[in-house]
């Protein structure tokens, strides 16, 4: 690099220069008493977003909500469990009563059994990573929708925090349901359940190992990749209204669910997952599935990720991006 050459910075651009919001805009974050939800909570908190830390367990999430009272930063909580349906319903009950508009959903909640080598290795764990991790956030997600602000000076924006081993292209071997998949016009809700169901299905006749399902953390995957697809169905429906949706892949971070291990840290990750849930209106896509990039070393790159988002702000998407015909978008690595 010559020194005419931009110097590599280690955080995302500065939002400052293109802050659309203020106090009264308002974010949800699920599963955040801790990992990324929690760092992606302080970071809005931090940028003087109005940010609700919800968490499955009241405790916890108090516990959370604490910390960073003690650090000078106020966010407001309200305990949700999202793969119980009563406890979402409670949870929008009470967000109707608080506030008069949502501007920014962060479905980041999840849950994973699998150890390395051990795979759907009970219905029950498969179960529970399903409804959390899909059907979970589906349900809250159409149950805010009516509360999404619908104003022209912003557009209101959901970030599903997915993950690459759920990406259908690359992951999924059944010729079948991958054809469904890859076609954006034919892909519906009810083609994704009937997915999830054929999967669940596999699992309880003991066939799931030779149906052309993700071959790592099998259950996990597939929960990721019903919630991308459904992310896609999302943004197509609402297009144009104001509305975005985008899955965000925060790499290999160390939090509980990586038990430590990981490239970067939940803070890094949640630098960069507030930073695309704060883009500013004009810069803001839809239907995208932004993963950062983490095999190259820690350090390296998660510097490189920042880097080319930084660079992102100063030139042209397509510069910067290479998207295939599903709309992965990744970082290019030209540097
Ligand atoms: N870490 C990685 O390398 C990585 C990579 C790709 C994607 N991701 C995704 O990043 C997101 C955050 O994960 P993380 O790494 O930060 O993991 P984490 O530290 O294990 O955090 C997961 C959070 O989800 C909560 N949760 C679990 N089940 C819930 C439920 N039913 N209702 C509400 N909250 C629930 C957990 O609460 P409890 O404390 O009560 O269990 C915890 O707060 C997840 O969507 C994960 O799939 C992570």
């Amino acid at each position: 690099m010559n020194s005419n050459q931009q110097q590599p910075s280690l955080s995302p651009p500065s939002l400052s220069s293109s802050r659309w919001w203020s106090k009264d805009t308002v974010a949800i974050v699920t599963g955040a008493n801790k990992g990324i939800g929690f760092a992606l909570v302080k970071r809005f908190a931090e940028l003087g977003v109005s940010v609700i830390l919800t968490a499955r367990d009241n405790v916890k999430g108090l516990q959370a909500v604490e910390t960073l009272m003690a650090q000078g930063l106020h966010v407001h909580f309200f305990r949700l469990d999202v793969s119980d349906p009563a406890s979402i319903h409670s949870f929008v009950s009470w967000f109707k009563l608080r506030f008069s508009a949502l501007d920014i959903l962060v479905n980041n909640a999840a849950v994973s059994f699998n150890e390395i080598g051990e795979n759907c290795a009970s219905m029950e764990h498969v179960e529970t990573v399903i409804n959390t991790n899909f059907y979970g956030p589906k349900l809250l997600t159409e149950s805010l929708l009516p509360f999404f602000r619908h104003s022209s000076a912003s557009t209101s924006r959901i970030l599903n925090i997915s993950s690459r081993l759920g990406l259908f292209n690359q992951k999924l071997k059944n010729k079948k349901i991958k054809e469904i998949f890859e076609d954006e016009e034919r892909l519906s809700e009810e083609q994704i359940n009937i997915m999830v169901n054929l999967f669940l299905q596999n699992v309880k006749q003991g066939t799931w190992k030779n149906q052309g399902w993700p071959e790592e953390w099998t259950d996990y995957a597939v929960s990721k990749l019903a919630l991308s697809a459904y992310s896609k169905v999302l943004a197509k429906r609402y297009e144009g209204r104001g509305l975005s949706v985008n899955c965000f892949c925060p790499g290999f971070t160390q939090t509980s669910m990586t038990r430590g291990k990981g490239t970067h840290s939940a803070e890094d990750a949640a630098k960069v997952g507030a930073w695309l849930a704060l883009l500013p209106p004009e810069d803001l896509l839809t239907g995208k599935f932004y993963i950062a990039r983490s095999n190259l070393g820690f350090g390296l790159n998660v510097q490189k990720l920042f880097v080319v988002l930084s660079l992102k702000a100063h030139k042209t998407k397509s510069n910067l991006f290479s998207s295939d015909a599903w709309g992965i978008w990744q970082p290019c690595t030209k540097d």
